[in-house]
């Protein structure tokens, strides 16, 4: 089954009264278990195209259809809730509470979807030993590394066991080992927990890693390879 599925899927926005067309109509199958980047030079749509898989953009054209779910017409309340339950993100602007500690950040996310404490625990322990960081549970995020703050924000992103994982550029702040570090993370999330993972990057070296790449070039999709 599709886990996720865009059909004409486009953006354009209106910039000062001026339409900018961010991503041109495309349609794109991903799979389950997929392990997918996004690849392409700035400016060229990764982040647009992430936001309409997540939905949190809706596409000006077109159709985006997550877990078999049509995500148009629905309410703020029907789109957080089809969000919560099939997707995980990884993204900039989804940062980490600086007053709360990482094991907090993580449980926050089980709160909202009502689970019960010995539940929260039991989810929250394991996902944190799952990213290596068990011993940083009580640690805020100002009082870790960044690769230990993108972990746990990966593991934020698995805690309710999401079919699909967005990743706006993992590891674009992070150095290059870090990086490496991250990557293997998230493959090895993939290959042993089944996750999708959609990730957007810059770097060759995780480019090559993926198993399948999309390249985007002025918001067109220009290649679709699975090497
Ligand atoms: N909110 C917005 N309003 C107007 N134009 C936008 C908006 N968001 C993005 N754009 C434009 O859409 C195009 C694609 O932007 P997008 O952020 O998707 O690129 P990107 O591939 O993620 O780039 P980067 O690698 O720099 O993150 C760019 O020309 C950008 O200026
Ligand atoms: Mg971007």
């Amino acid at each position: 089954m599709a886990m996720l599925e865009l059909s004409q899927a486009g953006k354009t926005y209106l910039h000062q009264g001026i339409a900018v067309t961010a991503l041109h109509p495309l349609s794109l199958s991903i799979g389950a278990g997929e392990f997918l980047c996004l690849s392409g030079p700035s400016g060229s749509g990764k982040t647009t195209l992430l936001n309409l898989m997540g939905v949190i953009d809706a596409p000006t054209t077109g159709t985006v259809i997550l877990a078999g779910k049509g995500t148009a017409g629905l309410s703020r309340a029907q789109t957080a809730r089809l969000r919560r339950q099939h997707l995980g993100l990884v993204f900039q602007e989804h940062n980490l509470i600086p007053v709360l500690s990482a094991y907090e950040n993580i449980e926050y996310v089980l709160l909202l979807h009502g689970v019960p404490a010995p539940r929260r625990r039991e989810r929250v322990r394991h996902v944190l030993e799952m990213v290596g960081l068990d011993e940083c549970a009580e640690r805020r995020p100002g009082e870790m590394s960044g690769g230990q703050q993108q972990r746990v924000t990966i593991a934020r992103a698995i805690v309710n066991s999401p079919a699909v994982v967005l990743a706006d550029e993992p590891t674009a702040s992070l150095d290059s080992a870090t990086g490496q570090s991250i990557l293997d993370l998230l493959q090895r999330l993939n290959r042993e927990q089944g996750i999708t993972f959609v990730f957007s990057s810059h770097d060759p070296r995780m480019i090559g890693q993926a198993d399948r790449i999309i390249a985007l070039r002025d918001g067109r999709l220009a290649s679709d390879l699975r090497p």
